[in-house]
């Protein structure tokens, strides 16, 4: 288990380990990947950022990732995989959330991307993200830096 300050300072800690948290998180997270490149969500205001948010009434966490993947990127899971889980002690409330690596292979237009401006296929994430405005906050979480590690180390 990990424990790190997040962009505005809230406690966020992080486990590989099997559902540490709880069995039925509120929210998702999905490392996205279409062959060789990163496929991020362009977020109407938080920028630049990895498909993820709410699991909805009556809905697995697993079928919110493969559904937000789609939502926000129109991409078509073909894999998708639990990395870990983490849990975010905010101001106002506290999240836990799953963390998944996704491939996916195709992307399909959709007529929308909700709250996002659709998908942005990277080759490489900036090594500087923590200062870098175009990204997320939720893309400077230590979450990302210690999972990218993980498929790198892992040969995921
Ligand atoms: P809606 O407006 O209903 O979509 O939700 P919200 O803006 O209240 O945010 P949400 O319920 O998604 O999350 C509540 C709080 O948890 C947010 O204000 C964030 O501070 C925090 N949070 C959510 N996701 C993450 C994350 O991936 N990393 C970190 N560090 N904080 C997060």
């Amino acid at each position: 288990m990990e424990t790190f300050n997040d962009y505005y300072n809230n406690a966020v800690t992080f486990s590989f380990s099997d559902h540490p948290f709880s069995k039925e998180p509120k929210h998702v997270l999905v490392i996205t990947r279409m062959k060789d490149q990163w496929l991020l969500t362009h977020h109407k205001t938080r920028g630049l950022e990895f498909p993820g948010g709410k699991v909805e009434k009556g809905e697995t966490a697993t079928e919110a990732a493969i559904r937000e993947v789609r939502e926000e990127t129109g991409g078509e899971v073909d894999h998708l995989l639990y990395l870990g889980q983490y849990y975010v002690d905010g101001k106002a409330d506290q999240i836990v959330k799953n963390l998944y690596l996704a491939d996916v292979g195709q992307l399909i237009e959709q007529g929308t991307y909700f709250e996002t401006h659709g998908p942005v296929l990277v080759g490489r994430l900036p090594k500087e993200m923590k200062t870098d405005e175009r990204y997320s906050f939720i893309m400077k979480d230590e979450v990302i830096a210690l999972a990218l590690k993980f498929i790198e180390e892992n040969k995921l």
